[in-house]
């Protein structure tokens, strides 16, 4: 299979992305205060491998050199998320201007290289003070980030080519509020729904909030969507199928696009449907510019659980590398809604990768990208208006509830010595970026 840049439009943008606990450590300078995840992870249990995001790549001090790495990708831009607790330490009221100098700092250093910044303002790194008083369950927490927002934009203003509001509704309300998975770890689902509904809101009210401050600037969502196949045609096992769609992807599409809950998990969720006040669903459903899809796998329904068909790969995350589900999603899309411009913010898998000297081989994570791309080219050719691309993630970071043991990077991180080693999946993008043929780069693959 060879992909080319020619396979998708002059104008779609390629790049990488991060987020910001993941990647910058410095917990503790900068006048940071601390967020929901150093918290979490100091409580025992929480993380695989007893890490936190301390130091994690060090990012915070060595960002020119990463900036640098990126540009010698070929990338065309850069997406990264700012840490609300650094500009707001607790979460409302006084600005760290130290915060806002970082994020200027960094922004800058992408436009001096020529990168577009497409920031994040919400990568699940909540303020701590704001989880004391309910966190995302709090009604009050949406207007909270709604003032975050525009003080961000205020600042960063029309450098940042786009804003996108929240990352990953989903997980920071179901896997947070009700899997216990992820912070604060809670495990309740009135809880969990509250807190999505919030989400939606303070999505809403942050573009409100930012539109005017920044008129030219592209302004949108990210979400998480995993398109949900039944295990049989059996009526069970489709009605297994309809409700993970409902749980994972209309909860969140279906405020957003057409104002209104889906009926059937509405529901479906009974006595738990969280408190919707009068104009809440119109403030969710205003018009943003671009829909940010991050895909990594599919859900197969069975009646009586998820099923893992044998025939297929796996990655280290055990998620099922099922390309396909990309384009069967990006279609599905295009046919259910009115839809903005689509940019797949992430894409990628882990493995486990080993350093062999100056050279990392993984041959997996380069057929997963070619494979994932020839899915994004292939909805592209059926009509879907797709304008970029987004590879999770530049380097290794802090994989959350798992630690660092899971590796993402298109750059390997040796975390003792914080240096950084493209593996050959990025040797292969840049070679699909910048023209040259993959196969000069890459050898032992397909
Ligand atoms: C997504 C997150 C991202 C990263 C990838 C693997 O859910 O947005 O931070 O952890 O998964």
């Amino acid at each position: 299979m060879t992909l080319t840049r020619k396979d998708f439009p002059d104008h779609f943008i390629f790049g990488v992305a991060t987020s910001s606990y993941q990647i910058e450590g410095a917990a503790h300078e900068g006048g940071r205060g601390p967020s929901i995840w150093d918290t979490f992870c100091r409580e025992p249990g929480r993380i695989l491998d007893g890490s936190n995001g301390d130091v994690a790549c060090d990012h915070y001090h060595r960002w020119p050199a990463d900036l640098d790495l990126i540009r010698g990708l070929g990338a065309q831009a850069y997406r990264f998320s700012i840490a609300w607790p650094r500009i707001q330490p607790d979460g409302k009221g006084a600005i760290n201007p130290a915060g806002l100098d970082f994020y200027e700092r960094l922004v800058d250093g992408m436009l001096e290289r020529g990168l577009q910044p497409y920031a994040t303002l919400y990568h699940w790194d909540l303020p701590q003070t704001l989880q004391d008083v309910g966190g995302w369950a709090n009604r009050d927490t949406a207007y909270r980030f709604a003032e975050y927002a525009r003080v961000v934009a205020e600042r960063l203003g029309e450098r940042v080519k786009s804003y996108a509001t929240l990352n990953e509704p989903w997980c920071s309300s179901l896997l947070s509020y009700e899997i216990g998975e992820h912070a604060p770890g809670l495990r309740d689902r009135r809880l969990a729904l509250a807190a999505a509904h919030h989400l939606m809101l303070g999505h809403g009210e942050a573009i409100a909030a930012m539109r005017d401050v920044v008129p030219s600037t592209g302004l949108g969502i990210v979400l998480n969507l995993q398109p949900a196949y039944p295990a049989s045609d059996r009526p069970e096992d489709v009605a297994a199928a309809r409700f993970a769609d409902g749980y994972f992807n209309r909860w969140f599409l279906d405020p957003i696009f057409r104002a209104e809950y889906p009926a059937d998990m509405w529901e479906a969720y009974g006595e738990n449907v969280p408190e919707v006040q009068d104009g809440d669903l119109a403030r969710i459903a205003q018009p943003i510019d671009f829909l940010g899809v991050n895909y990594y796998s599919r859900s197969v329904n069975g009646a009586s659980g998820n099923v893992k068909p044998a025939e297929s790969s796996y990655t280290h995350m055990g998620w099922e590398v099922y390309p396909q589900g990309l384009t069967d999603l990006l279609v599905r899309l295009k046919d259910d809604y009115t839809l903005p411009p689509i940019y797949i913010t992430e894409n990628g898998a882990a493995y486990p990768d080993r350093l062999s000297g100056q050279e990392v081989h993984d041959p997996e994570r380069v057929r997963y990208f070619q494979q994932h791309l020839g899915a994004v080219a292939e909805a592209v050719r059926q009509g879907v208006s797709v304008d970029g691309y987004f590879a999770w993630s530049l380097m290794d970071n802090f994989e959350w509830a798992h630690g660092y043991d899971k590796r993402f990077g298109l750059v390997y991180v040796d975390y003792a010595t914080q240096q950084r080693t493209l593996k050959d999946s990025a040797r292969w993008y840049q070679g699909l970026l910048t023209g040259q043929p993959e196969g000069q780069l890459v050898s032992g693959d397909d």
